[in-house]
């Protein structure tokens, strides 16, 4: 047990989780709960980086913590936590700020995007966001880390603050690992050139909260093309991708063949990909209903969490400050 890496990832209490998120990341974060020594943060933090509604930030924050348990999170196995509640998060990060250079985090990609699209709200917090995203791992001396695709660039830059601070205070953090998925770049379904994401409005993703109506209404709703074009066209690519995840091989493949020999019905595919993602979604969603019931026990589990983090967060920042002169 103590030979086993560490593993860190974070999810932002951004409302509901898409299949996006379930399938670039987070099915991976249950499926490794029983390899690496797991810790799991609701990064309440982070996601006060763009407009967010005070009054039900808890509720949004409780309401992730029970989409996480019913995909399958144990907290018998993981330490599943919120980030706020742990404050040597920022301290570190603060740490951090003080090696990287600023011009580091103006090449970050995410950063741009979110500045485009939150014109009126770029804060300092949007800009210094990857900086904590790397004191959240490295407080715990995570290693290994599960996210998507989009996550790779920010991965880089916690890399280079391992190495900057190796250089400057003496070998002391190993460089993280990403690992992706097969899943890792979901894609919109009502514009799949863009990743799937919240921020562009219901049609484009799939809540793992949908019900089995309006799954149907969005996956049959989904671009695809003509059926004419040379190259297999991102939409459809995206349906394919989806379905290669959420249902057998013998299914795929069935419609791999049929595309490969310009014979696909479209609407059957999507009748397909609809029924699979709502067998898929039935157990979680009945799972989630059962921890609605008792919230009380979702606090105590993060309660706990919180507990368990901070212990090993204190005592590594004792080390950090020590290292760099400030104790
Ligand atoms: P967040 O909440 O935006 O996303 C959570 C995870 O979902 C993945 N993801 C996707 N994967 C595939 N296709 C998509 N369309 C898609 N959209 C989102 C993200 O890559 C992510 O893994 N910055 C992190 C939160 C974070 C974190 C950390 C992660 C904060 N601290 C430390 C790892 C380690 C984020 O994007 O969360």
């Amino acid at each position: 047990m103590t030979n086993q890496k560490i593993l860190f990832s974070g999810i932002q209490p951004t409302g509901e989780i898409h299949l996006g998120n379930y399938l670039g990341a987070l099915k991976n974060w249950v499926d490794l709960q029983n390899k690496y020594s797991c810790y799991y943060s609701i990064v309440d933090l982070h996601a006060i980086t763009i407009d967010y509604e005070p009054k039900n930030y808890q509720e949004k924050i409780l309401d992730t913590a029970m989409d996480l348990l019913a995909i399958g999170l144990n907290p018998k196995k993981s330490v599943l936590f919120v980030q706020s509640r742990v404050p040597e998060h920022t301290e570190l990060c603060w740490l951090f700020n003080t090696l990287i250079p600023i011009a580091e985090l103006e090449r970050m990609t995410q950063f741009k995007d979110k500045s485009q699209e939150h014109k009126k709200n770029i804060n300092a917090g949007l800009f210094d966001y990857p900086v904590l995203q790397a004191a959240d791992i490295l407080l715990y001396h995570g290693q290994v880390v599960p996210v998507g695709e989009d996550q790779l660039q920010h991965l880089e830059l916690a890399n280079k603050i391992v190495r900057k601070f190796n250089n400057k205070f003496g070998e002391y953090f190993k460089e993280v690992e990403p690992v992706i998925s097969s899943g890792a770049r979901i894609m919109s379904l009502a514009d799949p050139a863009k990743k799937m994401s919240k921020s562009l409005g219901p049609a484009h993703y799939i809540s793992i909260n949908d019900t089995p109506d309006v799954i149907k209404k969005k996956v049959m709703k989904a671009v695809t093309d003509t059926g004419e074009a040379k190259e297999m066209s991102p939409g459809v690519k995206n349906l394919l991708r989806l379905l290669e995840l959420l249902t057998d091989s013998k299914t795929f493949q069935k419609y791999q063949k049929v595309y490969d020999n310009k014979s696909i019905r479209y609407s059957d595919l999507k009748t397909e990909l609809a029924d699979a993602i709502i067998k898929h979604l039935k157990p979680i969603q009945e799972k989630k209903k059962e921890l609605m019931k008792d919230k009380n026990k979702v606090q105590k589990i993060l309660d706990t969490g919180a507990k368990k983090a901070r212990r090993v967060a204190q005592k590594n920042i004792v080390e950090i400050k020590k290292r760099m002169g400030l104790m």
